[in-house]
């Protein structure tokens, strides 16, 4: 026995993610509906899943080339021409990765140095402020508030800039709120980024999760962003891979490098099998993604609806993704307090918001990734819980 374990003083400044401690109280209740989880309930498309067998039964069990295998990197060069018009070099401007969760550990673990600090959303996805920490960098919080229909504030954002900012993170559509930005707001935030010389890692995971007609626009194709932006993008949430971890990252090369040199030493590369499967995802048809895309906006109005009809609640109807964030302040509890009270009277399952920052304080987050019978029957039973609180 070791007499005395010692954490390591990078990880002192590092809580446990708030989601999986919530997670961790479904297993233990039997008949809870869980509202946390962040993928895709669907089956990825069949013939995916046989490109992976088929690839098994050739023997492409071994390492792969650091970067991911070269077809798959040359479909995604096509994929990045075909919707934004953006030419990256599948030989040392694409990186496959880990999902996207390791592409933005790899961006900070290459990029920053003691000190340098990084702006991430308030509230946000709940590994950017741990990787900040862990890579020597300093999380500055921007405000996402709900007034603004939970979207940056330039002028919020340029009072945070200063000599040491040194990246911007941004996700949208968002995770845990739903909101998108309109082409004039991501210009706005390009050009600060621009003007104080710094680099973006865009987290465009739920580009594809979009409702309403509404348009993704991918930071790299602003004015004078190719060159400073990372776009990090994942095979989880639009094809509904997330065990098979496969990521991606668009960059230029200069960004590109120092990724793939963390990447080097941390994963060597990601598992081939799922870089035939992912590679099966991206050449073959999208009709997939669009029957999906057709049961989450059933599903986003049926949660809006409902919740909205609920005493209490305060929702906005989500642009992308498939998360609603709910006001709960006129029940008087933390979202902690409120979320563990919905487990234990209505045995739902969802994320207080505080997970996600301070400004998500005040607000749970509900995740429709769940069958529209169970978020029936998940509205119905939250609805008579917080009747008792009245
Ligand atoms: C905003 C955001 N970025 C990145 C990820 C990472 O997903 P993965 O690592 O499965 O690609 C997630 C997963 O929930 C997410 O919500």
């Amino acid at each position: 026995m070791v007499s005395s374990i010692k954490l390591a003083d990078r990880l002192k400044s590092v809580k446990p993610s708030g989601i999986r401690r919530f997670f961790a109280l479904a297993q233990e209740m039997p008949g809870c509906i869980n509202l946390t989880v962040g993928e895709p309930d669907f089956c990825p498309p069949q013939h995916t899943l046989d490109a992976g067998c088929q690839a098994a039964r050739e023997g492409k069990t071994h390492y792969t080339p650091t970067n991911g295998i070269p077809e798959l990197r040359e479909a995604l060069a096509q994929k990045a021409n075909c919707d934004y018009g953006l030419s990256y070099d599948p030989s040392c401007e694409i990186l496959i990765t880990v999902g996207g969760t390791e592409a933005i550990f790899a961006a900070l673990m290459g990029l920053l140095s003691p000190g340098d600090e990084v702006l991430i959303p308030d509230p946000g996805f709940v590994v950017y402020e741990p990787g900040v920490l862990l890579a020597g960098g300093v999380p500055v919080h921007v405000p996402l508030l709900e007034q603004n229909g939970f979207r940056p504030i330039v002028d919020d954002v340029t009072s945070l800039v200063t000599d040491r900012s040194r990246v911007m993170i941004l996700n949208y559509p968002n995770n845990p709120t739903g909101a998108i930005l309109s082409y004039d707001e991501v210009a706005a935030l390009a050009k600060i980024v621009v003007e104080r010389d710094m680099i973006v890692i865009s987290d465009e995971v739920y580009e594809k999760i979009i409702y309403d007609a509404a348009k993704h626009y991918c930071l790299a194709t602003f004015p004078k962003m190719r060159s400073r932006t990372l776009v990090v993008n994942s095979f989880s949430k639009t094809y509904a891979m997330t065990g098979l971890r496969v990521g991606y990252v668009y960059g230029p090369r200069e960004l590109i490098s120092p990724l793939w040199r963390v990447h080097q030493y941390t994963v060597a590369c990601v598992d081939s099998l799922s870089q035939h499967i992912a590679l099966a995802a991206v050449r073959g048809a999208q009709d997939f993604v669009e029957n999906m895309m057709r049961e989450f906006d059933k599903r986003r109005r049926l949660v809006y609806k409902r919740l909205n009809e609920i005493d209490g609640f305060k929702c906005q109807l989500p642009k992308g993704a498939f998360y609603v964030f709910p006001n709960i302040k006129a029940f008087g509890m933390s979202s902690e307090k409120f979320a563990e009270f919905i487990v234990n009277e209505a045995r739902v399952l969802t994320v207080p918001g505080s997970a996600f920052g301070t400004c998500g304080e005040g607000y749970i987050r509900i995740s429709y990734a769940a069958s529209y019978e169970k978020l029936e029957e998940a509205l119905n039973r939250i609805e008579r819980a917080v009747k008792k609180l009245r």
